[in-house]
């Protein structure tokens, strides 16, 4: 195949398909477009954990300090390929050597901030089945960190979401007190049974819909395998709608966040996608998309199975596998023996 062939990223509905090009991530890099990521989530080999007998791979450098210098000369080739927008979660975990604990992820943070990356948080990834150790004389290390970086150009424009990833916002009852909220974004949220003294029934939301007299319901799946329609919300309550726009010129879907961060930082309204530019009259201004009122359950179920698809395509988890039955969620997130079902090794 032309190396053009795979660089060629397909649309399918408006969105991406999801792609995987394996490959030494320097060789493979220089050929992904300049300006194209919006996010970088990556756990590289940790320093001399494994060996993966493979003359190129990272992680078995000779020292800590040259192992730093291998990362940051990644995220180097990485910076052009960087939106301004972008977020890199780096996920490095601790080593301990003739019994020192090695500052690795510190070291490494220190370094990029050296290379004009902006350390925002080191998030600590908790890991209560971490693998119990022999030592009895400290404690065991039960996290590994995930350096979130963003690039420093001089102004922080980056994408963040805090009210979606705040675990507040998984329950149908933080979704009840926002006033805007799109039917769509209830899909997948975790709900508590609403009738007092069964609050040990918890379901996901699995289905929206309007009714004829416009109250809003979300269809539950309950654990027990029972399904229900309830009304969202206070239906005496008029619940604005988000609204969200699609580019006149190409199509792509563009939210009020790409209308409002390109004429803060351009001053002028451009597509994300397709880079026109387009004005404030009627004919160019981006389309809204307003959901359509009644909402058929049978659509929404096709697009959750959608998800769940591409899900699966990119793990390749063994059917039957302890972790399918512990549901998707809890997938994505399984550490660290969730790992080798879940992050690669399979592929
Ligand atoms: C700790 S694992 C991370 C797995 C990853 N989080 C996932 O979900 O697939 C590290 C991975 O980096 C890969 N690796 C090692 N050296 C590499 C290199 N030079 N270029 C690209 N990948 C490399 C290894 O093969 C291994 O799959």
């Amino acid at each position: 195949m032309q190396i053009e062939e795979i660089f060629k990223f397909n649309k399918m509905d408006n969105m991406w398909v999801p792609k995987l090009i394996l490959g030494d991530v320097r060789k493979v890099l220089p050929y992904l477009p300049d300006n194209f990521i919006d996010c970088v989530i990556t756990s590289p080999p940790y320093w001399m954990q494994r060996d993966y007998k493979h003359p190129d791979q990272i992680g078995r450098e000779e020292t800590p300090e040259e192992y730093v210098k291998t990362i940051a000369d990644i995220f180097e080739l990485i910076r052009p390929k960087l939106k301004r927008t972008s977020t890199i979660f780096l996920n490095i975990g601790y080593k301990y050597l003739h019994e020192h604990l090695l500052l690795i992820p510190e070291m490494i943070a220190l370094e990029m901030e050296r290379r004009r990356f902006i350390l925002r948080n080191k998030i600590i990834w908790w890991k209560p089945n971490a693998m119990p150790t022999p030592t009895r004389n400290r404690l065991n290390n039960v996290y590994e960190s995930v350096l979130f970086f963003i690039r420093d150009d001089g102004k922080e424009v980056y994408y963040f979401n805090l009210e979606e990833v705040s675990p507040k916002s998984r329950t149908l009852d933080h979704y009840a007190d926002l006033l805007s909220i799109a039917p769509q974004e209830l899909l997948g949220v975790r709900a508590i049974d609403p009738i007092s003294g069964r609050e040990t029934k918890e379901g996901k939301v699995i289905g929206v819909r309007y009714t004829q007299t416009k109250i809003l319901e979300v269809l539950i799946q309950w654990n027990d395998g029972t399904q229900e329609w309830l009304p969202f919300g206070d239906p005496l309550k008029n619940y604005p709608e988000k609204i969200s726009f699609s580019c006149p010129k190409c199509g792509a879907p563009m939210n009020e966040w790409d209308i409002r961060l390109s004429l803060a930082n351009l001053g002028k309204m451009i597509c994300p996608e397709c880079e026109s530019l387009l004005c404030l009259d009627p004919e160019t201004f981006p389309i809204p998309l307003l959901p359509s009122p009644h909402k058929d359950a049978q659509e929404i179920k096709e697009i959750i199975d959608l998800t769940v698809k591409t899900k699966k395509y990119i793990t390749k988890i063994p059917r039957n596998s302890k972790f399918i039955k512990a549901g998707l969620d809890e997938i994505l997130m399984a550490s660290p023996a969730g790992r080798v079902a879940v992050q690669g090794e399979y592929i």
